[in-house]
């Protein structure tokens, strides 16, 4: 193995690569880890982002009797703690990829959560087809809604409104711009990243019979601040209806 400093890499960085490297050699456990955290995004930090997660979700009202649907829930990142902490039957996942799902399964199955009965499901349609009469008192769409064009944020927002208990309340993370939307040409596993003001968000809410609150950066919220992870710097809202 050959690793030399990139120009322009820090120490901290070159050591941390270096490690890694290393233990992608010898450890099979780093490498299922990191396996599960590329269908994620950041890697080195799923402990981190557990906690960010389940934490976020508690500061803001989440309650074990909730219902919880997880939009874009992934490989069950926070899935797991937040089975873990509902009440059983409480919890409903869904995701555009069916190996997300797939691997949501394999993660409840080896967590022991079984009996605890989450519903997990792929959808296309953020759950019109798959979910039912169920309706929900947490929608979470985490590191998400920053991979929605206008018509599939429409979708999204018709979706759970259609969903929402009384006193329901929709939980997510956008990238922030000062200026118009604005599409990256930067993507990520094929989703593309939108970069959006707050006024996007806001006439989104408004058309969907919304308020719109805003909670701060997800830094404050316990997301981990590393130079090569700015989405902690994402801004945290919460929408419910009027
Ligand atoms: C960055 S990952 C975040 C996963 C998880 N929410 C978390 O924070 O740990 C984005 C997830 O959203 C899913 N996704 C992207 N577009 C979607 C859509 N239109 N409907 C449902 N899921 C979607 C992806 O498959 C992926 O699992």
């Amino acid at each position: 193995m050959r690793l030399a400093k990139l120009p322009g890499e820090s120490t901290r960085g070159f050591l941390e690569r270096l490690r890694d490297a290393v233990l992608l050699r010898i450890s099979p456990a780093f490498r299922e880890r990191r396996r599960l955290e590329k269908m994620v995004g950041p890697t080195g930090v799923w402990k981190a982002l557990e906690r960010y997660q389940v934490g976020c979700l508690k500061a803001l009202g989440l309650r074990p009797q909730h219902h919880l649907l997880d939009i874009g829930c992934g490989p069950l990142q926070g899935g797991i703690p937040l089975i873990r902490y509902l009440d059983t039957g409480r919890y409903a996942g869904i995701d555009i990829r069916p190996e997300s799902i797939a691997e949501a399964h394999r993660q409840v199955r080896k967590a022991k959560l079984q009996a605890r009965e989450p519903f997990l499901a792929v959808s296309e349609t953020f759950g019109r087809d798959e979910l039912g009469e169920r309706t929900f008192d947490f929608f979470w769409t985490s590191q998400l809604l920053y991979h929605l064009d206008d018509d599939l944020a429409e979708m999204c927002f018709t979706q759970v409104a259609a969903r929402m208990r009384p006193g329901a309340r929709l939980i997510g993370d956008f990238i922030p711009t000062d200026g118009p939307s604005e599409r990256r040409s930067d993507n990520w596993q094929g989703f593309t990243f939108f970069h959006r003001p707050f006024s996007f968000f806001e006439d989104l809410a408004t058309r969907h019979g919304m308020h719109m609150l805003r909670h701060g950066k997800l830094r404050q919220f316990g997301y981990p601040v590393r130079k090569t992870y700015s989405l902690s710097d994402n801004e945290l809202l919460e929408f419910r209806k009027k």
